[in-house]
């Protein structure tokens, strides 16, 4: 297992946001779920455990609103899975990791999981939102709309003490941290499957691009096979130019 992996890459974060490791699972097609958004399992189970071991280490977990209303996760640490795993350096389990959900509450059901009062629960949503919902584990701050500025989200992190946030997805949020180069390390498991369509979701959708100006480089700094399918990690900046 890639022990380097699961350090964290906060020594490279700027001081006013926590450091960010996004984490994806996607065919060799770039998608990351079956048409429509429906939940499709491109991790591998070793990749999982691995997905386990960077939430375990976290201080937060965030998603989009988006995939609260398809997939209806958890994002709680599954300890059982990290058995397999190297120590993990600065694993949290009192208080465990925050999940943070960035969008609105709108359309998801009172029995969402994020709603078990089990986790802390942090909503970053724009200003309709109801936040007297805040209570109990859940907390729902209000920022700017019509879009949230997602440095508003990291920078109230920050300074709540939250210095590592995991980005799990989905489509638009990873659009909107890649593209912005608010991340520091990507990990991306590629599944050699097809998924195939136009209405499946890639790993971004964002805005067009038109030239290669408009490209978001990344550096690639490992890839290693895992159980058929291969763990890239990147990291922003410009690696050796392929086009
Ligand atoms: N393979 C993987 O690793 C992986 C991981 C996670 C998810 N997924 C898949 O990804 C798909 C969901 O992707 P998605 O693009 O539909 O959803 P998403 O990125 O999870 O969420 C999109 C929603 O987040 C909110 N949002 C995002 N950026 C925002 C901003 N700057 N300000 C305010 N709100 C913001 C908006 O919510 P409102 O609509 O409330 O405005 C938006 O509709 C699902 O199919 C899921 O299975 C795959």
């Amino acid at each position: 297992m890639a022990g380097p992996s699961l350090l964290w890459p906060e020594s490279r974060a700027p001081s006013e946001r926590p450091a960010v490791w996004i984490n994806a699972a996607m065919s060799l097609d770039g998608k990351l779920a079956f048409s429509g958004g429906k939940r499709a399992t491109l991790s591998s189970p070793r990749d999982l455990d691995r997905v386990n071991g960077i939430r375990a280490t976290s201080d937060a977990v965030l998603v989009g609103a988006g995939t609260i209303r398809k997939d209806n996760p958890s994002l709680r640490v599954h300890w059982e899975r990290l058995q397999g795993l190297p120590p993990l350096e600065g694993i949290r389990r009192d208080p465990p990791p925050y999940r943070v959900v960035l969008g609105s509450l709108r359309d998801i059901p009172a029995s969402a999981k994020i709603f078990d009062g089990t986790l802390p629960t942090l909503v970053f949503s724009t200003r309709g939102e109801d936040v007297s919902r805040s209570q109990g584990s859940l907390k729902v701050v209000a920022c700017e709309g019509p879009r949230v500025d997602p440095m508003v989200p990291l920078r109230w992190m920050r300074s709540h003490g939250i210095r590592r946030l995991m980005v799990e997805g989905g489509s638009a949020v990873l659009s909107t941290f890649l593209q912005g180069g608010l991340f520091d390390r990507l990990t991306l498991f590629v599944a050699p499957v097809l998924v195939g369509g136009s209405l499946a979701p890639s790993l971004v959708s964002g805005r067009e691009t038109h030239t290669e100006g408009d490209l978001t480089r990344l550096r690639l700094t490992a890839s290693e096979p895992l159980e058929g399918g291969l763990l890239l990690t990147l990291e922003p900046g410009v690696g050796p130019v392929v086009a």
